[in-house]
């Protein structure tokens, strides 16, 4: 095949491939005028994917309206998203790592139990308890695990520790007492490249102490 000819045929773009797949099957047994109605259906369906819609988030207690696409993930609203007042939501804690439900860096609660917030769509969020970790401290009081962190040097570069530290409040949360055994099965969604391991274990069993 010619390079040019090559070239064209890699050229597609996400809309029309998704509009080709709705109706190259049939195009060489079906009228040009039903062909028109499939393609302008196709593209509602492309439009309706990528929709705004405004939501409403309960975030660490307080409540936001923000317009989103229906394909953002609750991940993205956090650390990027913008009430519709126009101010920056900018809840930076849970991290952007690998975006697909692996390293627990973007870990946050949602009614009480940790969830993978790059995995979530925002859309999902609505009408539940969202806790990030900088809304576990109350005022100036660090949440139990936060303070076993501290107290156990639990962090080196820090940047898995925000989701190390929502996982284990959530772990506390089901499990009060949990054994050595159980935490390790309760933060094992969460990756830890540094390797503090055995000082976030004794940091979860100080606070579980503590709680
Ligand atoms: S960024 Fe969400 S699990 Fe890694
Ligand atoms: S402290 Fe560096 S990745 Fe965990």
């Amino acid at each position: 095949m010619p390079e040019k000819e090559k070239k064209q045929g890699t050229n597609i773009s996400r809309r029309n491939f998704l509009k080709g797949v709705g109706t190259g099957t049939v195009a060489a047994t079906v009228a040009p005028s039903v062909l028109i109605g499939s393609e302008k259906a196709a593209d509602a369906q492309v439009d309706d994917a990528v929709a705004n819609a405004t939501i409403q988030l309960n975030i660490n207690g307080k409540s936001y309206q923000i317009e989103v696409e229906a394909r953002t993930t609750l991940l993205t609203v956090l650390r990027d998203g913008i009430d519709t007042s126009g101010s920056n939501i900018d809840l930076t804690g849970a991290k952007l790592i690998c975006d697909r439900g692996e390293c627990g860096g973007c870990t946050v609660m949602v009614d009480g139990k940790a969830v993978y917030a790059c995995m979530m769509l925002a859309i999902d969020a609505q009408g539940k308890e969202i806790t990030t970790v900088e809304g576990l401290a109350e005022g100036d009081d660090l949440h139990p695990v936060q303070d076993a962190f501290i107290q156990h040097d639990a962090l080196m570069c820090g940047f898995c520790t925000p989701g190390f530290i929502v996982s284990s409040a959530a772990l506390l949360n089901e499990n009060a007492s949990p054994t050595l055994e159980e935490i390790k099965v309760g933060l094992s969604g969460n990756t830890c490249r540094c390797g503090t391991y055995p000082f976030i274990f004794d940091a979860v069993k100080t606070a579980s102490r503590k709680m």
